[in-house]
């Protein structure tokens, strides 16, 4: 039984989770023959979805380490994942090492890994929640201990929102939240999408794959909601966007070289941050 008061047989191995197959596609270990098959139907339909999983990832990792630079020194990272190294508040205290960070799931697996991995060093928690339900999380005693909410804060949603229908209102979600925050707070968000690349001249959006991916995920936990840019910028609310804005996760603030424009096409996340004024 870990903190969160699951135990590893209540892991819940009859459907595939999107938290796991995510944990596949990165090279990760936990997972189960229930996710490794979901996720080879997904590969098997868009074979560069590993490529997009590490290019999120570094994105995640890039728009961190920026948000850190510019002087926020609290995180709170909802749709955490699989603890997958280097993880949020590794690669924040690189920057600042007095950085706190709440990790926010609703699968149990990443539960049961987040004391090890996450919330080892202090300073760090980890509390089992559901981003449709922003009041709850704010108003976890972990996440108030570790946050003062009268301070900017990074919010991470990133490769969450995908997982929120539009009935959800994942645009009211992340306006609740910028209601807690402080100006001088920010959103890093990222989101899956089937439009092409628009700097792919011959882009177009592979209806084939697009319904094969989503009706896998149809038997996952989560269904996924793939969006255009034009339903994805809106969800910025309060947070204005900084430079270079909402764009394939790649090309937000690379620290290296940049794909060709196929490779962006087949990189199938749109990311940015916002910033609350
Ligand atoms: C694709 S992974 C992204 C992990 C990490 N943020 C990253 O980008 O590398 C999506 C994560 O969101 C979590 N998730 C899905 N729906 C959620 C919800 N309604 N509330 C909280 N977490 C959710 C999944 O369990 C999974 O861990």
């Amino acid at each position: 039984m870990n903190q969160q008061g699951f135990a590893a047989e209540d892991i819940d191995t009859s459907r595939p989770h999107p938290a796991r197959m995510y944990d596949y596609y990165l090279g990760g270990w936990d997972n189960y023959e229930v996710d490794r098959q979901a996720a080879e139907h997904v590969i098997r339909a868009h074979p560069q979805v590993r490529l997009s999983a590490r290019a999120n990832r570094a994105f995640l990792q890039r728009a961190v380490r920026e948000v850190v630079r510019g002087g926020v020194r609290q995180i709170i990272d909802i749709g955490t994942g699989i603890p997958t190294s280097p993880n949020t508040h590794e690669v924040a205290r690189e920057a600042d090492p007095d950085v706190r960070v709440a990790y926010v799931d609703n699968d149990p697996i990443v539960a049961t890994h987040a004391g090890a991995k996450l919330t080892g060093t202090g300073r760090a928690g980890f509390v089992l929640g559901d981003v449709r339900d922003p009041e709850a999380i704010l108003a976890r005693p972990e996440v108030r201990e570790l946050i003062d909410f009268n301070e900017p804060v990074a919010l991470l949603l990133v490769a969450v929102l995908h997982f929120v229908t539009d009935e959800e209102d994942p645009a009211g979600i992340v306006a609740a939240f910028a209601d807690a925050l402080p100006a001088g707070s920010h959103l890093v968000l990222s989101h899956a999408t089937a439009e092409p690349y628009e700097g792919y001249a011959d882009g177009r959006t592979d209806v084939k794959a697009r319904d094969s991916v989503v009706g896998t995920y149809k038997n996952a936990t989560a269904g996924l909601n793939l969006r255009d840019r034009a339903a994805v910028e809106p969800l910025f609310g309060a947070f204005e966007l900084l430079d270079p804005g909402l764009v394939r996760v790649p090309l937000w603030r690379p620290d290296g070289p940049v794909p060709g424009p196929e490779e962006l096409n087949d990189t199938i996340f749109y990311g940015g941050v916002g910033r609350k004024g």
